[in-house]
């Protein structure tokens, strides 16, 4: 199935590439998906493992997730009151920085700004013609999915990452790519990419872990299999070279 939004960096194009690259299903009981954003790789399987987990360290990501797992006729309420309009893009982008609103209402505009966004960057207006309301057709299904035992987490990724490791775990780490940090709203630092490997290096479970294709990020993971994948760049409509790491 679909991810309900889409968002910067989403997997969306590289998700089939990505689950065959995972070790045989029936080796791995626990399936966490560290970096989770908008899931696409989570939702792309009916189920990875008996255990599953979606991990972001960016609040309203989680909070949207939350709503739509247990809220999702009333999101879909809140969201058809919105319009596809350049105004009210900018009118939630600023609400979104007050307090006092409930889960489902921060959720019905963060769900809402990331849809009417120019590349689902939720900075810029996208001026997008496709109608807000069948945009939400889709969350009864993600609800079922998410109500099928998917854990929602909102750690950052080292503390995630103890808390489940066993031999028998799989993660997959989606971080912000090398020099592209900013287009998240969640700081990642040149120190945190460091902090993940050796987060990863000394792991009881098996990683696999999807990178831009840098210098940099070659060098950190030398010790490790690495695999180049190409892919095509919606935006630019060029082709992307990307890496998949893992450690088995
Ligand atoms: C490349 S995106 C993940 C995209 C996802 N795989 C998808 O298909 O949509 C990276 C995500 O990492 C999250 N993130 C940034 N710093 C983090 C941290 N310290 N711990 C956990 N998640 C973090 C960001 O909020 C962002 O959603």
């Amino acid at each position: 199935m679909n991810s309900p939004i889409s968002r910067i960096g989403g997997k969306k194009l590289l998700r089939k590439t990505i689950c065959e690259a995972f070790p045989k299903s029936e080796t791995y009981d626990r399936y966490i998906e560290v970096f989770g954003g908008a899931g696409w790789v989570l939702f792309y399987k009916d189920r990875h493992a008996e255990l599953e987990v979606y991990n972001d360290a960016d609040g309203e990501l989680v909070n949207l997730m939350r709503c739509i797992k247990y809220h999702a006729g009333e999101l879909q309420r809140e969201i058809s009151c919105y319009l596809n309009s350049r105004e009210m893009f900018l009118d939630i982008s600023e609400q979104l920085k007050c307090r006092g609103f409930t889960d489902i209402q921060r959720a019905a505009r963060y769900f809402v700004k990331m849809r009417l966004s120019f590349g689902a960057d939720g900075r810029t207006f996208g001026c997008n013609k496709k109608p807000l309301k069948t945009s939400t057709d889709h969350l009864a299904e993600v609800q079922k999915r998410l109500l099928m035992g998917v854990v929602i987490e909102h750690k950052d990724f080292e503390d995630l990452i103890k808390v489940y490791d066993r031999p028998t775990a799989l993660f997959y780490c989606d971080p912000p790519y090398h020099t592209t940090e900013d287009y998240y709203d969640v700081d990642f630092k040149q120190s945190d990419h460091i902090r993940l490997k050796d987060c990863l290096k000394s792991i009881k479970g098996r990683f696999l872990l999807s990178y831009n294709d840098d210098d940099f990020i070659r060098d950190l993971y030398r010790d490790f299999k690495i695999t180049e994948v190409t892919r095509s760049n919606n935006l630019t409509s060029g082709k992307y070279k990307e890496l998949l790491i893992c450690n088995y």
